[in-house]
């Protein structure tokens, strides 16, 4: 068991938050022009202002250090700081997160930087984006210069966060920006995701060796709908796609293309070196769940045979996102990567639980994620005291934002916001947690309860 002080937070994400999508010399994103040009946004809202939180930082900074919250995990804007993705620096972008990251370090709230958070300089899309394997330079340019500016004042830092979200939302279903499909889009884009997934590593190992370099990976349990031979087959399918698929060829274990057939089109694509470049000794792997998910063998779905049995088919409880609510989940993907045995450390760097159409009354009483959180403290602690290398655990989100394709209507927050004043309101989520951050009761609670 890992003796490191072990780290409460909360997870944010630029995009999501910031708003001001077109001022002070920021360049447009991929989800500004999916969610400006495109009907896929399910409320037909965008993250033009969103939560506005580039004007509102310093308030949204006091609330961090009101709700006692000690460590603050939030993704850097790449168009904000380099407007076209490469070449030209943006000062005014420079300087948000440096004020940023000064007043978070004045309140003793740790900054966890996320550099890759969805939000592709649209410039870059023109260029193919991450189907272009030019992106290893593009990516380099951008991890080199938020080393730079910022390594001397964070030192924890995520590389991507859930590359099999952007990859296969983004670039196989269609139903996240830059919204491509098909699976040779998909295949392309895990293939340089991979590529920068390391390298990010390396530049910033490179620029620091004392960094705390890690990575996230959305994660769920996949268990098998029936017994039967082809669903647990379908079921090998499914972990492989979801689970595996970006942290074993970190671990220079390749791609499970074993148990995932399809993924075979990759070799065609590597380069003699690609598979070692993958490889890379993050100090700490990012997990990030919700939920858990059933799959069954599925003939007519292309390249996986499998397919996802909802939760609202098998007749269990579930959240506004459709998830089932399943706070044991957690326990058990923890328990699944600690078989990894070539990690350092696991942290939850997501964990939440949405609510959607309730009056705002119902929104700051918001008992059933308050005791969806405390159920997955409970059983992160759990699974800590039982020897894994667990190091953190933060609750998305801070503050209700814009959910991707959900736009505003699925709220995630401790903090609720009224969307047309921008009015901040604590939920009893967020009272709980700052009661909790304030006598550090979860461990001692938890400690002794076991
Ligand atoms: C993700 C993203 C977050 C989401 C959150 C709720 O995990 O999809 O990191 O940006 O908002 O997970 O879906």
């Amino acid at each position: 068991m890992s003796d490191k002080k072990f780290e409460w937070g909360v997870s944010t994400a630029a995009y999501q938050i910031e708003g001001a999508y077109n001022e002070d010399g920021k360049g447009l994103s991929i989800w500004d022009e999916f969610s400006n040009k495109t009907r896929k946004i399910k409320d037909r809202t965008h993250g033009q202002t969103a939560c506005n939180h580039y004007h509102f930082w310093e308030s949204d900074v006091n609330l961090l250090s009101y709700l006692n919250i000690p460590n603050y995990r939030f993704s850097i804007s790449w168009p904000r700081l380099i407007p076209e993705g490469i070449g030209k620096v943006n000062p005014k972008g420079i300087g948000f997160y440096d004020r940023l990251i000064d007043q978070l370090l004045e309140k003793n709230i740790e900054p966890w930087l996320t550099l890759y958070h969805w939000d592709l300089p649209l410039a870059l899309q023109k260029k193919g984006g991450w189907t272009n394997r030019e992106i290893l330079f593009w990516f380099e340019e951008y991890v080199s210069l938020c080393a730079e500016e910022y390594g001397d004042r964070v030192k924890n830092w995520m590389v991507l966060n859930e590359p099999m979200a952007f990859t296969g939302v983004g670039h196989f279903l269609g139903l996240h920006a830059p919204g491509k499909r098909g699976i040779g889009n998909f295949i392309s884009t895990v293939h340089h995701a991979t590529l920068c997934q390391s390298l990010g590593g390396k530049i910033l190992r490179d620029y620091n060796e004392k960094l705390t370099i890690g990575t996230t990976f959305s994660c769920m349990p996949i268990l098998s709908m029936t017994d039967s031979e082809l669903d647990i087959k379908a079921q090998k399918r499914g972990d492989a796609l979801f689970n595996r698929l970006f942290i074993e060829p970190a671990l220079g274990m390749g791609f499970p293309w074993d148990d995932l057939p399809i993924l075979r089109r990759l070799e065609k694509k590597l380069k003699p070196n690609d598979l070692n470049n993958m490889t890379f000794d993050f100090d700490f792997w990012g997990l990030q769940n919700y939920t858990r998910e059933y799959i069954k063998s599925c003939w007519y779905v292309p390249y996986v045979q499998a397919k996802i049995v909802h939760a609202r088919k098998r007749n269990v409880p579930f959240n506004s996102m459709g998830w089932e609510i399943y706070p044991q989940s957690l326990y058990d993907i923890l328990q699944q990567f600690h078989k990894y045995d070539k990690k350092k450390s696991l942290i939850v760097t997501e964990s939440g639980f949405a609510t959607k159409g309730a009056t705002f009354e119902q929104e700051i009483n918001d008992k059933a994620r308050l005791e969806f959180l405390e159920k997955c403290c409970e059983l992160v602690m759990k699974a800590k005291n039982e020897g894994l290398p667990i190091d953190g655990y933060f609750i998305w989100t801070l503050l209700d934002n814009f959910e991707w394709a959900e736009g505003f209507s699925q709220r995630f927050g401790l903090v609720h916001v009224d969307h047309s004043t921008q009015k901040r309101t604590i939920k009893k989520s967020g009272l709980w947690f700052k009661e909790m951050m304030e006598n550090q009761k979860v461990e001692k609670l938890w400690l002794s309860s076991l």
